[in-house]
């Protein structure tokens, strides 16, 4: 055949294959309640984040098209009421909802993700791992999961079950009852697997307190040992209550770092892989690609690469006073052990002030950013009425406030209550565009398609 025809009969081909994207309604309420599982994406068509990520949903509606799973999005514009039905209050918002659950999608939007957290959400909580053989091919498709070893009865396997209800947008759980990789030391027994090894839950199962050790230690370990960090995963890390030690560089847009960032990445990396018993009880490392992220936590601009380390239970964070392109791996080692034993300064807080000031840091910085990338927009909407700025304030800050106002009054670290904190501290999150702040996402958008 001519490759001309072959070429646009294909073009033909693509061109009618219907969208797999289901437009839906105010009246999914009714649709959802006859069952099956769907993953909605909660839009507005003037949000920039919106458009970037439209592409992103046509693929990933075209790989989940063999599955049970129905990808549909709504436009919060048009149909307001759905956006309150499922309490939205940023767009683009991604939820798994079926007949009586819902459930965000908190993660980067990236379809590799979006993808599996679609498939995890859609199976059971802990999957049956059947046949040891088995192991092996989650292995290749999962840098990490748990799995319990057992039979699926008592406290143990209740406790596990229940933290596999609850972590099931975040980690895969798994179970079996034969297993023949490598020594259990007992059985019923839990173990995770992570950067190739196995690393088991140790302490004594008849423990009085199993329930509270073991939810620990599953929150602890559900995290890679060097995982990368973003705004979307912060807050998750956050829980493990632990030191966040962060590693700050920079990536362009085609993710790719400078070498000497690079180097320095590496250093830090290999150093919490050979020493990991070392450093488990105290820290949590990561890396971190936008120096926005740490900027804001750091409230000034760091130069790169950085170091910095973030207590997850009070929110200080720790800079080294040494220029990081000229640490070793034993200055840090000794930086953290300084950490430990309280003789670093410690910067930060989640006070009231620290916050108003670090609403400032991320509002002038934003607002800078913008006047770079397109100083005539900036200046009209600065000509409009004085309350766009008082209008950002408010929309940001004072819910802000607000919550953490009550917050702060419970100190109990309910784990409940510490997503609402966590996530309320790390508000003004770029990727997403608030309910309310039209314009100033707008003009966003609009300097991006130019
Ligand atoms: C839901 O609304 C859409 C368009 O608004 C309409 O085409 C569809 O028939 C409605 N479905 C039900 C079940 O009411
Ligand atoms: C463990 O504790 C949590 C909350 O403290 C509770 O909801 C859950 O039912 C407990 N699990 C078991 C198996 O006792
Ligand atoms: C980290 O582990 C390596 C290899 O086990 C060891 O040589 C090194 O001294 C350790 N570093 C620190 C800071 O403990
Ligand atoms: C803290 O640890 C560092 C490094 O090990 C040590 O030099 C220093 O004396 C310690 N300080 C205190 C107060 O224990
Ligand atoms: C983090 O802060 C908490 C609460 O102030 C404190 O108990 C803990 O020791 C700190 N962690 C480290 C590693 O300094």
């Amino acid at each position: 055949m001519d490759p001309l025809l072959l070429i646009l009969s294909f073009g033909f081909l693509v061109g009618v294959c219907p969208s797999r994207i289901l437009e839906l309604s105010d009246n999914f309420s009714d649709i959802r309640k006859d069952g099956g599982y769907w993953l909605i994406k909660f839009y507005a068509p003037w949000c920039g984040h919106c458009k970037k990520l439209e592409p992103l949903w046509g693929s990933i509606a075209q790989a989940l098209s063999k599955t049970n799973i129905r990808v549909g999005r709504i436009d919060c514009h048009r149909f307001p009421s759905a956006a309150s039905e499922f309490g939205i209050g940023g767009y683009p918002t991604i939820k798994f909802i079926t007949a009586d659950t819902e459930h965000m999608y908190n993660g980067d939007r990236d379809k590799e993700n979006i993808i599996k957290f679609a498939v995890r959400m859609a199976g059971p909580p802990v999957q049956l791992i059947s046949q040891s053989k088995n192991l092996d091919s989650i292995k290749s498709m999962n840098n990490l999961f748990f799995v319990y070893v057992g039979e699926h009865e008592g406290l143990l396997w209740n406790i596990y079950h229940d933290m596999a209800v609850k972590l099931q947008p975040h980690v895969y759980f798994y179970s079996t009852n034969s297993i023949q990789t490598g020594d259990i030391p007992q059985v019923p027994s839990i173990f995770v697997h992570k950067d190739d090894k196995m690393y088991f839950y140790t302490a004594e199962v008849t423990n009085e307190n199993l329930n509270v050790s073991v939810s620990k230690w599953i929150n602890e370990e559900r995290f890679e040992t060097f995982p990368k960090v973003s705004r979307g995963n912060i807050n998750e890390l956050i829980q493990t209550n632990k030191c966040l030690v962060l590693v700050i560089v920079e990536e362009n847009k085609l993710e790719q770092i400078p070498v000497e960032m690079l180097e320095f990445r590496s250093m830090v990396e290999n150093l919490v892989k050979t020493n990991r018993s070392k450093y488990h009880k105290y820290f949590q490392f990561g890396w971190v690609g936008s120096p926005e992220l740490a900027n804001s936590i750091a409230m000034q601009v760091l130069p790169l690469p950085h170091l910095l380390v973030l207590n997850s239970t009070n929110h200080h964070h720790y800079l080294p006073e040494n220029d990081c392109t000229q640490m070793t791996a034993a200055m840090i080692d000794s930086f953290l052990e300084r950490i430990v034993n309280q003789s670093v300064p410690a910067y930060g807080g989640d006070g009231f002030w620290i916050r108003i000031y670090r609403m400032y840091f991320d509002t002038t910085t934003s607002l800078a950013e913008m006047w770079v990338g397109n100083p005539i927009l900036t200046t009209v909407l600065f000509g409009l009425p004085i309350g766009f700025l008082s209008f950002i304030m408010y929309s940001i800050c004072c819910a802000d406030i607000l919550e953490n106002d009550e917050d702060d009054e419970e100190k109990e670290e309910e784990p409940g209550k510490w997503i609402l904190r966590a996530n309320t501290y790390f508000t003004s999150v770029p990727n997403l565009c608030m309910v309310g702040l039209k314009f100033v996402y707008f003009a966003d958008s609009h300097e991006k398609e130019d």
